[in-house]
């Protein structure tokens, strides 16, 4: 049976990605420091899915404890979740985001040269598009200057891998994610934010539960259809099943890196998430508009023609299922 490392496995875009490769029959080693994630989800994914994996709580900057797991197994590829990923956060300690996600790759590239591993999925995103007004973004769109160190690490990263692959016999696909939302449909695992979220469908799945007061409309003064920001949202399931896609197709690839925009190829305002919502759920919610936030980028949504083509990958749920999924798994957090 094929074995793979998961870097950040039981944080939200990778536990859900843990289900779908032992589904796909593979077997799953996860490494994980816990520090934006609970050991609880290992027991969610093995109750889902029916099988068991090795968990090992450690830092991936932490060279020793990677090199004694890679001695330990024979690894097809790595998935790489591991890293810091609040936009908001990253500008007030970029140093923090800079030492994590840059030596957390550079260390697991070291781990994988010494015992010969050679295909990697990273984890990368759409913000190394920037505001770019070249829409829908394929992966041809001009990378622009990041608009935070989070985007930084992420174009950063896939410098590094695109510079190691050129001297090594070593293969690695690029995803870049644009908006994970939703949650697994058994509602066993979810988004799991520490603190006051960032992101717009956490915030909103607690507003409707109580847990935040309102929910503030970041600006509705865009050139948009309803003068709120556009986004491509896209289910966390959906985006699991390209990262086992992604895996498959090192085998075939010819060239030693690729890139693949991971979205859903439609864009949805902020208010028709909010009505989505509402609608899915039959909750009425509670919102203002307020001002702008700093970095938003007014809209950003994917061409999919290369991920649909060259991975035979397709997102399958729409708005309504990610919020019906979003709350449901919200209902069930303790
Ligand atoms: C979406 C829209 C906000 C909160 C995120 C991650 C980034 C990347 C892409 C992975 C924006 C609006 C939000 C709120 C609001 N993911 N909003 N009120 O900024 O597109 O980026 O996904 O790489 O890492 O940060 O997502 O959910 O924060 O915002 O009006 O309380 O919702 O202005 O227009 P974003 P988001």
């Amino acid at each position: 049976m094929k074995k793979i490392l998961v870097t950040g496995g039981l944080g939200f875009i990778g536990s859900h990605t843990v289900v779908e490769l032992q589904a796909e029959g593979y077997e799953v080693v996860v490494i994980d420091n816990l520090n934006n994630s609970r050991k609880e989800v290992k027991i969610s994914i093995e109750e889902i899915s029916g099988k068991t994996f090795e968990l090992k709580v450690a830092d991936v900057t932490n060279s020793i404890a990677l090199n004694e797991l890679f001695e330990e197994h024979k690894f097809e590829g790595v998935i790489h979740f591991a890293a810091h990923k609040a936009v908001g956060e990253s500008v007030e300690n970029p140093v923090s985001y800079y030492q994590n996600n840059l030596s957390g790759l550079v260390s697991l590239l070291g781990a994988m040269e010494k015992q010969g591993v050679s295909n990697l999925i990273f984890s990368s995103s759409c913000t190394v598009y920037g505001a770019t007004t070249d829409l829908p973004v394929t992966e041809k769109t001009v990378i622009q200057k990041a608009e935070s160190p989070y985007g930084t690490t992420k174009i950063l990263g896939e410098e590094i891998i695109n510079d190691y692959a050129k001297h090594k016999d070593f293969k690695s696909i690029l995803l870049r994610y644009f908006n994970p939302v939703g949650a697994h449909p058994s509602a066993k695992i979810g988004e799991l934010p520490l603190g006051v979220p960032n992101n717009l469908v956490p915030y909103i799945t607690q507003t409707a539960a109580g847990i935040r007061k309102q929910l503030t409309v970041f600006g509705d003064d865009y050139n948009t259809i309803d003068g709120t920001c556009i986004r491509d949202y896209i289910h966390v399931v959906d985006l699991a099943k390209a990262h086992v896609k992604a895996l498959a197709y090192c085998n075939e690839m010819k060239q030693p890196v690729d890139v693949f925009n991971v979205g859903t190829g439609k864009g949805n305002t902020v208010l028709e998430v909010i009505h989505a919502f509402e609608h899915s759920n039959n909750i009425k919610l509670a919102y203002t508009v307020g001002a702008r936030r700093g970095g938003d980028v007014e809209q950003i949504f994917a061409d999919t023609t290369k991920v649909n083509e060259l991975l035979g990958w397709h997102a399958h749920y729409d708005i309504a299922d990610m919020m019906k999924h979003a709350w449901a798994w919200q209902q069930n957090l303790k």
